[in-house]
């Protein structure tokens, strides 16, 4: 990279393992400077600061990327803060490049193979108002000294001593780091909104808790004038236990602890290069007069910055708060790259969870920035084999933490970017993924002994799924053979679309798709029906959890989804027989679902494109063990990892896959998009050109007012029922061919301006 030529890594070997360490050199500036860029990046996370003063309000630069391939840096216009001397700093700790990684494996904390060491690096370029430049770099000119951030980290929190005194440690020493420094892509990660305590509890334990009334991805800032030495630390947590208690468990081995030493000025405690998920948080030590010296606190909600884009509200509160629980699910998981959950020892980038949501997520958010970046490293993770891994960025050893290749998780690289290109109509999206893609279908082509079909491998399958017998457990009863197979298809159908929508010739995997299908319906289906039972092929240890001893199953709600949604019938007369089929088994289990991470998305829209429109509303309306609105019942303010995280006797569910803060089950988002308000993009119609606008209402939500700010302007749906019938209205912008089909058959195709319809009861 031209910007870094000549400057250097620097590190500080002196520095305490954990500590943050501030980077420094004070310049002299023998002129009025007219411009001057200052270029940044750091293995670790980094603030700066010219002159003690804080140049941005950015949090957690530069970014969580795959560092071994690439490492972003920041650009910083700073003339205005260098008259006569000036002295830059740079203040890093640990973040991800250093810092904990993945959960524990007996005990102890994986690896993480980037660095050992937290290392910045720097360049400034300038001009004065006569002419002069100036260039200064990082080099071994530069000096580090200790800061009052004692320890921080991702997952563990932050220790923060006001009174110690600052350590010189002398001249920074030069270290190489491999990777490429690239320029920022996306808006990074900012605060978007405070929310203060709604009620200070004294739980029967007795401990002091603070409750900030949501769930949310953020740090604390307290504002604190006490005396010299007093220490306040405080831990978080998602929820209370059923006897209202603190509880933080499901955080495994993440400490999530804060803890500030402050001497007798007014300080404000804030973790500088960590966040935290929670709702709650416990002070777990603090002076006597702890509320007398706290002059504010807050929870600072942070996420990637991005423009808020869809909005739905409805005649039902709890439906209602499920559609907050799905947005918070977003603000709580987009810091930065698609995380499953923002608390526990994870945090990581989880590309089925990403891939699930990401459909609901691009009509919430423009979130075109958000998967460019993150895109960009799954492609530079994927394996010359073509694999796709569980986990992008990865940052361990993989083969330590088995981070499977596994169907509907590697199918990120299919899907995702063609979802954004439906979205947002940009076929950049496909140009640049399309060789990926390829390779990911090459790579399970390739595997196994069957080129049509997908029956080796270890896969997460319907992940937390509620099959009979497998509550459980943390893997569905659906055969995994079959799972992986019809997500192979999928991907196939979507590499297709992509080369056509590229101009390419696809005729050969078109004839791929068609094989795959016959195969499927052959070893499947061969008497046109799905079995009971399909044999279990994996070879991996039994567990209880993981439930890999159990039958795999191949009439399940999860099997029958995926194959109508991924058009794996023989024929019309087959799809008529499954659709049935699937309302069946849904009346079977008591009009509940059992679906888990891969069926769910597609469930009720499998429902009401085959017609079962009502029995799509009944589960979407369900309230009790499995349903959205079980958690809804319980609390929740964000999506649950779990259908019952919190069990009806107030107990969980598990101690160690119980996030509460887990977007994947709030893909039902798109469903009330595309069916309920009836926002659809046609096939063809990609970037909201040509769409249906043809909602479903259903009395039991009164009326519903939705919208989506596309790239095409704002389309607006709304139904109500008045008196006798419905009344509906809808906003298409000028560029929108939209095709309007009301529920009494009446159908009409619009562009531009407003339109109001009436449909009798
Ligand atoms: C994560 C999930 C993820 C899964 C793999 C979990 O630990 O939290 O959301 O997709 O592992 O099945």
């Amino acid at each position: 990279m031209e910007i870094f030529k000549s400057a250097n890594w620097i590190t500080c070997a002196l520095a305490n393992e954990g500590s943050a360490i501030a980077f420094y050199r004070n310049l002299s500036f023998s002129g009025k400077v007219k411009m001057a860029d200052l270029y940044v990046s750091a293995v670790g996370v980094y603030d700066l600061f010219i002159n003690g003063k804080k140049i941005d309000e950015n949090y957690m630069k530069p970014g969580f990327t795959s560092y071994k391939n690439r490492l972003q840096y920041q650009h910083f216009s700073v003339a205005e803060h260098l008259n006569g001397n000036a002295e830059i700093r740079i203040e890093a700790g640990a973040g991800w490049a250093v810092g904990h990684h993945m959960h524990q494996i007996n005990g102890v904390s994986p690896k993480n193979l980037f660095s050992k060491e937290i290392a910045v690096i720097a360049t400034l370029t300038g001009e004065y108002e006569d002419g002069r430049t100036f260039v200064f770099q990082t080099d071994g000119d530069w000096n580090a000294r200790s800061t009052e951030v004692l320890f921080s980290d991702i997952y563990e929190g932050e220790t923060v001593d006001f009174t110690k005194p600052v350590v010189e440690y002398g001249k920074a020493q030069i270290t190489q780091i491999q990777t490429n420094l690239v320029a920022q892509i996306g808006e990074g990660v900012v605060e978007n909104e405070r929310l203060t305590p709604i009620a200070v509890i004294t739980t029967p334990k007795g401990e002091t808790v603070l409750d900030f009334g949501q769930n949310l991805t953020g740090v604390v800032e307290m504002v604190v004038k006490g005396k010299e030495g007093d220490k306040i630390s405080f831990s978080c947590a998602e929820v209370l236990d059923k006897d209202g208690n603190f509880y933080n468990d499901n955080y495994r081995s993440a400490k999530n602890q804060m803890t500030y030493v402050v001497d007798g000025n007014l300080r404000t405690l804030k973790p500088k290069f960590s966040f935290q998920g929670f709702r709650y948080i416990r002070l777990d030590e603090k002076p006597e007069d702890f509320f007398e010296k706290l002059q504010s606190v807050c929870a600072i909600v942070l996420h990637t910055k991005m423009k808020r884009t869809g909005y739905f509200v409805c005649g039902n509160e709890k439906i209602n708060q499920l559609y907050h629980n799905i947005i918070w699910g977003q603000k709580s998981n987009y810091l930065d790259i698609p995380t499953d959950c923002p608390q526990r020892d994870e945090r990581l980038g989880w590309t089925g969870d990403a891939q699930v949501f990401c459909r609901t997520a691009s009509y919430n958010f423009d979130v075109r920035n958000f998967f460019k970046k993150w895109l960009g490293d799954v492609r530079l993770e994927q394996t010359e084999d073509g694999e796709v891994l569980g986990v992008v960025p990865q940052l361990i050893d993989r083969k330590l933490f088995s981070t499977r290749i596994s169907a509907g998780w590697g199918d990120c690289i299919t899907i995702i970017p063609y979802e954004l290109y439906r979205v947002y109509g940009d076929k950049s999206f496909l140009s640049e993924n399309f060789d990926a893609m390829q390779k990911w279908v090459e790579y399970i082509r390739r595997t196994g002994d069957n080129e049509y079909l997908w029956l080796t491998g270890y896969h997460y399958g319907d992940w937390l799924a509620m099959d009979e017998g497998m509550e459980d457990s943390y893997v569905g009863a659906t055969s995994n053979d079959l799972v992986a197979s019809a997500f192979y298809a999928y991907s196939v159908e979507l590499l297709v679309k992509a080369g056509k929508a590229l101009g390419k010739d696809m005729r050969e995997y078109e004839q791929l798709r068609q094989n795959i299908k016959k195969e499927f319906c052959a070893y499947f289906m061969p008497e046109g029906e799905l079995l009971e039972e399909y044999p279990y092929t994996e070879k991996i240890p039994k567990g209880k959890k993981s439930g890999c001893d159990a039958v795999r199953k191949g009439l399940t709600q999860t099997a029958v989804t995926l194959i109508l949604q991924f058009a794996l019938y023989k024929d019309e007369t087959q799809k008529t027989a499954l659709a049935k089929k699937l309302d069946e088994l849904i009346e079977a289990n008591g009009g509940k679902m059992t679906t888990g991470f891969l069926g769910t998305p597609y469930l009720l829209h499998a429902l009401t494109e085959t017609g079962y429109v009502k029995r799509a509303y009944d589960v979407f309306f369900r309230e009790d063990n499995p349903s959205w609105l079980y958690s809804v019942n319980h609390g929740a303010t964000t999506m649950w990892e779990h259908w019952n995280g919190i069990k009806e006797d107030g107990s969980f569910w598990s101690t160690d896959m119980n996030s509460f803060n887990h977007y994947a089950y709030g893909a039902v988002g798109d469903w009330m998009y595309e069916t309920v308000a009836g926002i659809k993009i046609k096939e063809g119609g990609e970037g909201f050109e040509k769409i249906y606008l043809a909602p479903h209402p259903d009395k039991r939500l009164g009326f519903v007012d939705c919208s989506i700010d596309s790239v095409k302007g704002k389309i607006e749906s709304k139904w109500r029922y008045i008196d006798d019938g419905i009344k509906f209205e809808f906003n298409v912008p000028y560029g929108v061919d939209a095709e309007i089909r009301l529920p009494d058959g009446q159908s009409e195709r619009v562009t531009g301006g407003n339109y109001t319809y009436f449909v009798k009861n």
